[in-house]
């Protein structure tokens, strides 16, 4: 049997965590560094899961196409490899201050994110953009928020040599933190066939995520024929997504998109509330024509105010400013909080965001406009997105469910009626 998953801690509705971006994250447990559970309890947390998927057969509802598409010519998968990777993923020595693992901001007890708004790596810095969750990730068309890598593969290697996050100086300095444990030489080995090295600790680790599959939720039964899988209001809520709400234009579910993103970037206001584009556009091609890498861009990704240019800092296209990745709703209730900045603290936030046709900056999506969409058409939205969770989390999903629904009950610092019905326009002051 599968154990529950209850909640370890909703920080995302936590008063240490609510407020501003900059509001600061909760003070490390003694039980764990950073906030995170310890890794043996991760470990073990991990186990009750029912996994490894096995990842060399397509998951239910996948394409097999687009699964084969996701597995890397030069790394197929291999029980050695998800072996290598899996130890890999909880091993602090990767960072240099060995207080942080893949799995401090990745938390297996903590459905594979931090529940922070953004991420705090080692010396206690706090990076600026939430940490999505782990689950699912190999799926997705590009990785981070802006698609600066291509596969988990390749994505795993940029965290460990950040500065805010795992800070290694190189990749070599990692290799060398890890290289003389027998353990590790054995498995590297059988792995891969050769001695430790760092191409193949991004490899290892990209096919040990590629078990991390939590696919199976009552959306996906509903699909399938079971009418009572998910509720009315639900069903209500699921017409909406695809029609009034306009959200099926870049969260499309179908068997190429089983994760409900389109894989593309749009600018849909989130950051507009902060920053002056044009001078932080000028910032950041001043640094990239000094060093145009992948190290740069991940610094400027995650160190600063540069963070809000999003794709633009990896295409350099005007129009890519403020622009960031379709995230996946997968899991959404259970992986609060919300965007790449991870200002919004619930689902109604999210919903009072897009009703009011997102924050007005040159570069807004023509597909986000006010929706005029009723509190009761608001719920219905949330109710379907909730089914969106695999079953191994229900019970963690209706604790979410309730703390975020208490929460908005006095709480909706998004919600303009006057925006979302057009009584106002977006580039209209207040009080007008
Ligand atoms: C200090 C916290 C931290 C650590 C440590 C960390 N991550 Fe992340 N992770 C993040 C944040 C924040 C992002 C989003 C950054 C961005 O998009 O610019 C992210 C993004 C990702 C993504 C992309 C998911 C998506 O939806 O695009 C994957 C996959 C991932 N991390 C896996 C890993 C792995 C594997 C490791 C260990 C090698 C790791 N992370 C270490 C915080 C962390
Ligand atoms: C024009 C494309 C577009 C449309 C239309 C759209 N979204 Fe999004 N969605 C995005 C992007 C891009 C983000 C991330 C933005 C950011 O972080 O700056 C996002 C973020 C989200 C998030 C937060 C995900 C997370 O992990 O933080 C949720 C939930 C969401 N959208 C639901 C919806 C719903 C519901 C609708 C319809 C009412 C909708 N979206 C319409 C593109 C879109």
């Amino acid at each position: 049997m599968l154990r529950t998953l209850a909640t370890t801690g909703l920080c995302a509705l936590a008063a240490a965590c609510t407020g501003t971006v900059d509001a600061q994250p909760p003070a490390p447990s003694a039980a764990g560094t950073h906030g995170a559970a310890p890794m043996t309890e991760q470990i073990e947390r991990l186990a009750g899961m029912g996994l490894p998927a096995d990842p060399t057969v397509a998951p239910k509802g996948v394409d097999p196409k687009i699964w084969a598409s996701t597995l890397p010519a030069d790394n197929q998968p291999s029980a050695a490899r998800i072996e290598l990777g899996k130890k890999l993923y909880f091993d602090t020595r990767l960072s240099a201050d060995n207080t942080v693992s893949c799995a401090t901001c990745h938390d297996t007890t903590r459905t594979f994110t931090d529940r922070r708004p953004t991420s705090e790596g080692i010396g206690g810095q706090v990076g600026r953009r939430n940490a999505p969750t782990t689950m699912n990730a190999m799926l997705l068309h590009s990785q981070f928020w802006d698609g600066r890598a291509a596969t988990v593969d390749d994505q795993a290697l940029l965290p460990i040599i950040n500065s805010v996050e795992m800070g290694h100086k190189t990749g070599d300095d990692a290799v060398a933190a890890i290289k003389d444990d027998p353990e590790y030489q054995k498995l590297f080995q059988d792995a891969y066939g050769r001695a430790p090295n760092y191409q193949d600790v991004g490899k290892a680790i990209g096919t040990f995520e590629r078990t991390l599959v939590f696919l199976d939720a009552p959306f996906d039964a509903w699909l399938a024929g079971d009418a009572k899988a998910i509720s009315d209001d639900a069903k209500a809520g699921f017409v909406l997504f695809n029609g009034k709400g306009r959200c099926m234009t870049c969260h499309p579910f179908n068997g190429s998109n089983p994760l409900g993103s389109d894989g593309r970037f749009h600018n849909i206001g989130v950051s507009a509330r902060h920053q002056n584009f044009t001078d932080l556009a000028k910032k950041a091609l001043d640094i990239l024509a000094k060093d145009g890498s992948e190290a740069t861009m991940d610094e400027l990704a995650l160190g600063g105010d540069t963070s809000e240019l999003g794709r633009f800092i990896v295409s350099r296209i005007e129009s890519d400013i403020g622009g960031f990745r379709t995230p996946q709703l997968r899991n959404i209730a259970i992986t609060a909080p919300y965007m790449h900045d991870g200002s919004m603290q619930t689902l109604w936030d999210v919903m009072d965001h897009y009703n009011r046709g997102g924050e007005a900056n040159p570069y807004l999506d023509g597909g986000i406009e006010p929706l005029n969409l009723s509190e009761a058409e608001i719920d219905q939205l949330v109710a379907f997105m909730v089914t969106l969770t695999d079953k191994r989390f229900a019970d963690q999903n209706q604790q979410d469910l309730d703390a975020q629904r208490a929460h908005a009950k006095d709480n909706r610092p998004f919600r303009e009626e006057d925006l979302a019905s057009r009584r106002r326009l977006l580039f209209e002051k207040k009080g007008k």
